[in-house]
């Protein structure tokens, strides 16, 4: 586990695709009496376009690169603040530790299909192929798990899982 940060006021979300990030993040900093920011949002204000655009027209390298852009910015311009991460960002770049205290929303993957919708699977252009999708999050889960400060169980409610981050971190 990663450990010594010293920018303890950001709080990062990690996790693979429907884990819950944005829902867990939003309510996170209503709670925390912190500012919520979505890195995918963040890159689409910056690309002026929806992800699955950016996918489409730019291919999956140049979405990394704004990934590890977006990552630089929030390690050297952000504090006070809950960060939601695409499930990809902890992939593209070292600087999370530098950016908060990573906490891994942990979900298995049947529940994971469970909550990603075909509605929300347009949004996610890396979700069309299951099996690809199946393999991308068994590479990951080491990845999450060795950056990770904190582990909890996304599971349960977003209510439970903000208290659960509260009380242990
Ligand atoms: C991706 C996850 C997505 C988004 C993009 C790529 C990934 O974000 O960044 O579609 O590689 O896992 P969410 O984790 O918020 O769905």
């Amino acid at each position: 586990m990663a450990t010594d940060c010293d920018c303890a006021d950001n709080i990062v979300l990690i996790g693979f695709m429907g884990a819950g990030k944005s829902t867990v993040g939003r309510l996170l900093a209503q709670k925390s009496d912190r500012f919520f920011l979505d890195a995918d949002t963040l890159i689409e204000s910056w690309a002026k376009r929806r992800i699955d655009e950016i996918f489409e027209a730019e291919g999956e390298d140049a979405f990394r690169e704004m990934e590890r852009r977006c990552a630089e910015w929030l390690a050297t311009c952000v504090r006070g603040s809950v960060i939601s991460t695409g499930g990809g960002m902890a992939t593209v770049t070292d600087r999370l530790p530098q950016i908060g205290r990573i906490v891994y929303l942990e979900l298995s993957w049947e529940e994971i299909v469970r909550r990603i919708t075909p509605q929300e699977r347009q949004k996610r252009p890396l979700f069309s192929d299951l099996k690809e999708a199946k393999m991308r999050f068994e590479q990951r889960r080491m990845l999450y798990e060795s950056q990770a400060d904190l582990i909890v169980d996304a599971s349960r409610p977003p209510d439970e899982v903000v208290e659960s981050i509260l009380k242990k971190l």
